[in-house]
């Protein structure tokens, strides 16, 4: 299996600008960030990334010999360029996140830096284990778009703070993208008694100017995937039938993630299972050929589309989306509905969408699922109660295949979104098309007594 195929590469050049170096010379800085057409937050430059990495860029002078860390480095474009400014940097991502931590080093590589000026470590926020003690001296920690999920913002201010106790000099310097305007920081802040302070960057670019080309040195092979992926989600998802869609789901599983993983869904999932076999049965296609074969298999679907029509389109900006649907792949925020919202946990976006959108809070999905379903799936107890309890949702809505949310629920092993659909009155003897209800498909056997003794054939 080759990794090279699926990957593109976005060149940022720094530029001086006014502020040239004292010889009166105009400097410049390449930096290449190698991105995977996979959906994982860390494989992809999130637009804060360039605007920390410029800011750092106007301050180069101050960076030789500083000893700087980069919390949540994703591809790890403010951390390369300070390394590349003379600073001795030390790029970190979740220790749980292996892949993640090699393309971290693979971004390295790509740049050409040396163990003397960047190494890469696993540090999860709010772990206080091995790495985090081992970090030495710092002047700055960097952040670019860690907080982009409420529930993990404590986990980081407690790792900064501890940071800011070792090092009573250093400062924390992040950038953040604004999801949701009532998302906030300041009780963590005030608990963890930290104090922080907003830095205009109205004047960022005066003095310099940064330039971002996507897509350089891709191969012409996964430039033609990316774009016949991109026309099956703009243009051909709604034409096609469901085996048609199957055919391209396998291909372009196996060309993003090579082979299939081998534990089988459940056998009552249907969608997945099938998903699960059609991926299967591509077995050990190369990853190349998985491409090629999606390509071709769009042609002959489409046979007006080639791949040069995609070519004059603007670029999508800073993230590549190529996804088949939405179900489990990465979404641009502007192209996300409101099932993306619930299954991302957005309670505010979902609520604004169905008080002010007027979008039904019935409304299913391509799969045939609710909002209730996906709630329940994500074992998201909040976000039921909003949609149960104040938005009025019926409790007892039935996907495709007749299945409700508690069905989801018992079936995933969700034991606090099983007791309040319980409590909310789910009634438990509806039956799925296959004549299974909730409490038969429940995966664990100490779920059972949340059922009524009298359905309850746990098995
Ligand atoms: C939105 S991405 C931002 C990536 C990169 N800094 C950028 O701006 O392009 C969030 C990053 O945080 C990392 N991350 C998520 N949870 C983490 C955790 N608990 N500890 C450390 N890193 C984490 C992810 O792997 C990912 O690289």
């Amino acid at each position: 299996m080759s990794d090279v195929v699926s990957e593109q590469v976005k060149k940022f050049i720094f530029h001086s600008g006014a502020s040239k170096s004292e010889d009166g010379e105009e400097e410049t800085l390449e930096i290449l960030i190698p991105e995977q057409l996979q959906a994982s937050y860390s494989f992809y430059t999130w637009p804060s990334a360039p605007v920390l990495a410029w800011f750092l860029w106007e301050r180069r002078k101050q960076l030789p010999g500083k000893h700087i860390v980069e919390l949540g480095a994703g591809t790890a474009l403010p951390g390369i360029l300070a390394a590349k400014c003379g600073a001795f940097v030390t790029l970190t991502d979740s220790a749980c996140l292996p892949k993640s931590l090699q393309h971290v080093h693979h971004c390295c590589e790509v740049n050409g830096l040396l163990p003397n000026q960047v190494r890469v470590l696993g540090l999860t926020w709010g772990l206080f284990v091995n790495n985090i003690f081992t970090l030495g001296p710092i002047d700055l920690i960097l952040g670019s778009d860690c907080f982009y999920e409420p529930s993990i913002f404590e986990d980081i201010i407690v790792t900064v703070a501890f940071l800011l106790e070792k090092n009573p000099d250093a400062r924390f310097l992040c950038v953040y993208q604004e999801r949701s305007s009532d998302w906030s920081i300041e009780h963590h802040l005030n608990k963890w008694q930290l104090r922080c302070e907003q830095i205009p960057i109205d004047n960022l670019g005066a003095d310099s100017a940064i330039m971002a080309e996507a897509s350089l040195l891709q191969s012409e092979l996964a430039e033609e995937f990316r774009l016949a992926a991109e026309h099956v989600k703009s243009t051909l998802v709604s034409r096609l039938d469901p085996s048609q869609l199957l055919g391209l789901y396998a291909l372009y599983k196996q060309a993003t993630q090579g082979r299939c993983p081998p534990e089988k869904p459940r056998w009552y999932q249907l969608q997945e299972k099938q998903k699960w076999e059609a991926w299967s049965s591509l077995g050990d296609m190369e990853q190349s050929d998985a491409m090629s074969g999606y390509v071709r298999m769009v042609s002959e679907l489409d046979p007006g589309w080639t791949s040069e029509q995609g070519q004059d389109r603007p670029s999508e900006g800073w993230v590549t989306v190529s996804c088949l649907s939405n179900t489990d792949e990465f979404i641009h925020d502007s192209d996300k509905t409101v099932f993306d919202w619930v299954k991302e946990g957005d309670v505010q976006r979902v609520r604004s969408a169905v008080l002010k959108e007027g979008v039904d809070v019935n409304a299913v999905d391509a799969e045939g699922m609710g909002l209730i379903h996906w709630a329940a799936d994500r074992d998201n107890v909040d976000m039921l109660k909003m949609l149960v309890a104040e938005l009025k949702a019926d409790v007892n809505l039935q996907d495709q295949e007749g299945q409700t949310a508690l069905h989801y629920a018992a079936s995933c092993g969700h034991v606090s979104v099983v007791k309040y659909l319980v409590e909310q009155g789910a009634d438990q003897t509806i039956a799925d098309v296959y004549g299974m209800l909730p409490a038969h498909v429940a995966s664990e056997e100490e779920m059972c007594h949340l059922f009524n003794p009298v359905k309850s054939s746990c098995q």
